[in-house]
């Protein structure tokens, strides 16, 4: 994968330092192109140490005459981060006049992501206003600065938008497989809670980091997802995943049934308790007041719900699992709520709830066993992804 990243003169090029690094840990080569005004804010030699590629200032540098079409010819995608408001108003007009407005000016058969940063009257000046708007019309990605101070200390709308959300844009615009291109998937994560006041509830260990993995994995492959998670943890993800967040297991079964009939493909990783409480207090239970028993009663099965009108929808399940016939029990539980496939993962120890890792095994469609063995949960949302997008594209 490799990425042109134009740094251009603004107070935040320093956060194109960060950026690098995360894409560079993501396995990309990362080639700088920086502005004038660029390399007098972030130092050339610093880009050059981070990539190990030298970064390119004046393309009358190069010796060759076409080192703009050499740069782009193999390039994943065109990162501008920071983008002024100058360098967006070439790009919008197809101004070519130094090195990085002649590099965008060549990717016309690559994507190109602008991730705007200037001072809150520049950014919503209509000239800048119009300028990112014909930069999407074209077809470009961009990124929205965000409200906040500004580097000279005014508030306002055009703070860069934060790295880690420029790099998950970026990876979903340059994620190669696309074959879940514009199909719909609603993914549930996290673990509800059931309250007995509006102190304590029953909940369990589920961190929701299977859920952002496989709305990560979704999106990349060009779904539009929808999230439904009872996670208390905040990640970034790309702008094409919306989350809907709950508490309890009601509030995660009313959102689920209400979205489910938009959706294509609905997978089901939430960790949904099977009971609650049967009374809940509005004010706090003393401590002498607590009572030695507390009552539950069922909570309904959203996935058995969804199984039983699912229509050509695919469904995919998870078992968490932690006894020994792994796969007897996930074969239960697909067949009981009319799966397509199902992850059966054991928990209980190490990897498990809230790791990077997950022991696991998927049962598809054909009935065939992948014992996939432990995993990072990114993976194994691609291999969720495999499943969908074999059965969707049939
Ligand atoms: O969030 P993490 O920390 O990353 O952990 C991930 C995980 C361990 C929670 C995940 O990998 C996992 O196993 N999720 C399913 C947990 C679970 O509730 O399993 P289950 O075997 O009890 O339920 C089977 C299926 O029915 C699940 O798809 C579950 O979402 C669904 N279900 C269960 C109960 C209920 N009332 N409604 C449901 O829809």
């Amino acid at each position: 994968m490799k990425i042109i990243l134009g740094i251009t003169g603004s107070a935040a090029a320093y956060k194109g330092a960060e950026l690098t690094r995360m894409l560079v840990h993501a396995g990309a080569s990362v080639h700088p192109v920086m502005t004038r005004a660029g390399a007098e804010l972030l130092g050339p030699k610093l880009m050059h140490a981070l990539t190990g590629n030298r970064p390119v200032t004046d393309l009358f540098d190069d010796p060759s005459p076409y080192a703009h079409i050499e740069l782009i010819e193999d390039a994943s995608a065109v990162v501008v981060a920071p983008a002024t408001a100058n360098t967006i108003a070439k790009a919008a007009a197809g101004i070519a006049d130094d090195a990085l407005s002649t590099v965008i000016a060549a990717a016309s058969r690559v994507p190109v992501v602008f991730a705007p940063a200037m001072n809150v009257r520049m950014y919503e000046h209509t000239a800048n206003a119009r300028n990112m708007a014909s930069l999407e019309a074209l077809g470009y990605v961009v990124v929205h600065a965000e409200a906040g101070s500004l580097a000279c200390g005014d508030e306002g709308r055009g703070r860069l938008a934060p790295v880690e959300y420029v790099f998950e844009e970026v990876m979903r615009v340059v994620w190669p497989a696309k074959d879940l291109a514009r199909r719909k998937v609603l993914v549930t994560g996290g673990g509800t809670r059931e309250p007995l006041d509006p102190v304590r509830y029953l909940g369990n260990r589920s961190s929701g980091k299977m859920g952002y993995d496989l709305a990560r994995a979704a999106a990349r492959r060009g779904a539009f997802v929808n999230l439904v998670t009872a996670a208390e943890n905040d990640v970034y993800l790309p702008s094409t995943v919306t989350v809907t967040r709950v508490n309890t297991a009601e509030e995660m079964r009313e959102a689920a049934l209400e979205l489910a009939p938009e959706y294509e493909a609905i997978i089901m990783s939430a960790a949904v308790a099977d009971f609650r409480p049967a009374d809940y207090s509005a004010d706090k239970v003393k401590k002498g007041d607590m009572p030695a028993e507390v009552k539950l009663v069922p909570n309904q099965d959203i996935l058995a719900e969804i199984g039983s009108a699912k229509g050509d929808k695919v469904l995919v399940g998870f078992a968490a699992e932690t006894g020994n016939d792994i796969e007897g029990e996930a074969r239960r539980k697909m067949a009981a709520k009319h799966l397509d496939v199902i992850v059966a993962n054991r928990v209980g120890g190490e990897p498990g709830f809230g790791t990077d890792t997950i022991d696991a095994l998927v049962i598809g469609s054909d009935g065939r066993v992948n014992s996939v063995g432990v995993v990072s949960k990114s993976e194994l949302a691609e291999l969720v992804m495999d499943e969908i997008a074999v059965i969707l594209n049939k």
